[in-house]
């Protein structure tokens, strides 16, 4: 029995020889470790044995079980290895490849002036206030003191929105200012609490519309950033100095001012801003038409009849307003010179931004 457990132990290291792979190595092991093989054969004959040689033949018996099941385990460790470095090889990734680039898109030229213009006003404590841009005409003109049929209508031509029942003087139009939003704004902040309402400091920008001739300067929509403070003892210096700021902030420390006298409705007194041209340093050049100034925007003290309107009491509130078009300050900062480029739809002008 000896030397049937050497020859066991030596055919079945022999035969782990031509084991290369997870299901001959299964097959090895029924073979030689299972229940029916020649191994297992003699633990059952040991019963049998005489008394004396049971304790030497079991020794040698369960020495071969166990360097069996060690050479095995070993083989199966190696032979996972192996499958496993066959895959990292066969499935092998190139990181080194370069991607394929994405087409990006990009923010729009105003989208870009508003955003730095809501930024300089955010750092000035200006809060944005979102406001409609189909109004009523009550809302554009009246409430602005446009009365009907005033003649400052006649600068802002509109689209009107047709409805089912007749709105008499009172129709729906695209709003063709931002002013409208200060109305909105007014009574909002008054209706939470209407004996004393709080102060105001905010911008509104938003898409505007007019029916105009389009042209290199005109087109029928635009965007524009108005802005509204309500509060006590606020003075026209308050108004000229938050504005002259923003120009600094804008086009650089540099730069100065002027306010040329205007009329608004909705304003009093009212002023148009200049700013000195960023490019000549006023000295005059095509840009500012060689007057050394660029007009950005129309401001005043708000009108105390739009006060009353908003709900804020003219004897103890006063305010300013100011309104500005973003892509004539596009226009300027970048040179672009027919504002048709803006709603063109066309890639070579947007790519440039
Ligand atoms: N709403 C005016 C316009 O569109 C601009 C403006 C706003 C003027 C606020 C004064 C105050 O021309």
């Amino acid at each position: 029995m000896h030397a049937q457990l050497d020859q066991i132990e030596a055919s079945a290291l022999a035969a782990l020889q031509n084991v290369s792979d997870e299901a001959s190595l299964e097959s090895w092991r029924v073979a030689y470790l299972g229940r029916s093989s020649p191994l297992m054969g003699i633990f059952d004959q040991l019963g049998s044995l005489p008394k004396e040689e049971r304790p030497q033949i079991g020794r040698r018996a369960n020495e071969v079980k166990r360097l069996l099941e060690a050479t095995l385990a070993a083989r199966a460790e190696e032979l996972s290895q192996a499958a496993l470095m066959r895959t990292l090889q066969a499935e092998r990734l190139d990181i080194t490849l370069p991607g394929r680039t994405l087409a990006r898109g990009r923010l729009h030229p105003a989208t870009l002036t508003l955003r730095q213009i809501s930024h300089i006003f955010a750092e000035m404590g200006f809060q944005v206030y979102r406001s409609r841009e189909v109004e009523t005409d009550e809302y554009n003109f009246q409430m602005l003191n446009f009365p009907p049929n005033h003649p400052a209508r006649e600068m802002q031509d509109s689209y009107y929105v047709k409805t089912s029942a007749d709105r008499g003087d009172n129709p729906l139009l695209l709003r063709t200012h931002t002013s409208p939003g200060q109305i909105h704004a007014m009574r909002e902040y008054a209706a939470m609490d209407p004996d004393d309402p709080p102060p105001i400091r905010i911008i509104l920008p938003g898409m505007c519309y007019r029916y105009e001739q389009v042209s290199a300067r005109y087109e029928i929509q635009f965007n524009q950033v108005e802005g509204l403070v309500v509060g006590y003892h606020i003075t026209f210096g308050d108004l000229k100095g938050t504005l002259a700021d923003f120009a600094r902030r804008l086009w650089g420390p540099q730069t100065r001012t002027r306010f040329r006298a205007a009329h608004f409705p909705f304003t009093e007194p009212s002023a148009e801003v200049d700013c000195e041209c960023f490019l000549c340093g006023g000295e005059g050049c095509p840009v500012c038409k060689y007057t050394g100034w660029l007009e950005i925007m129309g401001c005043g003290m708000v009108h105390p009849t739009v006060l009353t309107n908003g709900g804020y009491d003219p004897q103890r509130y006063t305010g300013y307003a100011f309104g500005m078009g973003a892509e004539r300050i596009t226009m300027l900062r970048h040179r672009i010179e027919d504002i048709r480029y803006f709603w063109g739809n066309d890639l070579r002008f947007l790519e440039q931004f």
